[in-house]
């Protein structure tokens, strides 16, 4: 059975939400899936699945919510050795627009550095996620299951 870890930075809850509810969606189609809080996590976690997900919002200026900087700072000291990875990014066009949903290449560009294998382009998640939990949440993560299973 597939492994996946599910590991968010969310200071809000939105991030928290989207985390559980794709997760929610994977255990349906009998995926083994945990989900980490980052200040909870290091990037050893990582090792330990067959495919990896991380998922910040963003906040100040275009930068990755506190916890999960705090964490991917492990990832430099780990080799993901062409590990499956997805991403998932929040945030909030009423911010500087230049920055919008910063957090998604940002994860994708330390997941690449780290040598992990990026499956299919990031769930973007604009504004809150509740009008999206019937929409492009399980419509990503049904793209997601077609590729890890
Ligand atoms: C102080 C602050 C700064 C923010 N900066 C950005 C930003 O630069 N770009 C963006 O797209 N969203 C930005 N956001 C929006 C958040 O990413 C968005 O509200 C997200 O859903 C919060 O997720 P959370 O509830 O999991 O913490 C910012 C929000 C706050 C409160």
């Amino acid at each position: 059975m597939t492994s996946v870890i599910i590991i968010y930075g969310s200071t809000g809850g939105n991030t928290e939400m989207v985390a559980e509810t794709v997760a929610d969606f994977l255990k349906e189609k009998k995926v083994r899936v945990d989900v980490k809080r980052a200040e909870q996590s290091t990037a050893k976690d990582l090792l330990k699945y067959d495919v990896c997900i991380l998922a910040s919002p963003t906040y100040g200026h275009g930068l990755l919510q506190e916890h999960m900087a705090k964490f991917m700072k492990g990832i430099k000291d780990i080799d993901l050795k062409g590990k499956p990875c997805a991403v998932i990014g929040l945030g909030d066009p009423k911010y500087e627009m230049q920055y919008h949903i910063e957090s998604a290449p940002i994860l994708e560009k330390k997941l690449t550095g780290a040598g992990g294998k990026i499956l299919l382009p990031a769930l973007r998640i604009s504004r809150t996620p509740v009008m999206h939990l019937k929409g492009i949440i399980p419509h990503w993560t049904k793209q997601l299951i077609n590729l890890i299973i």
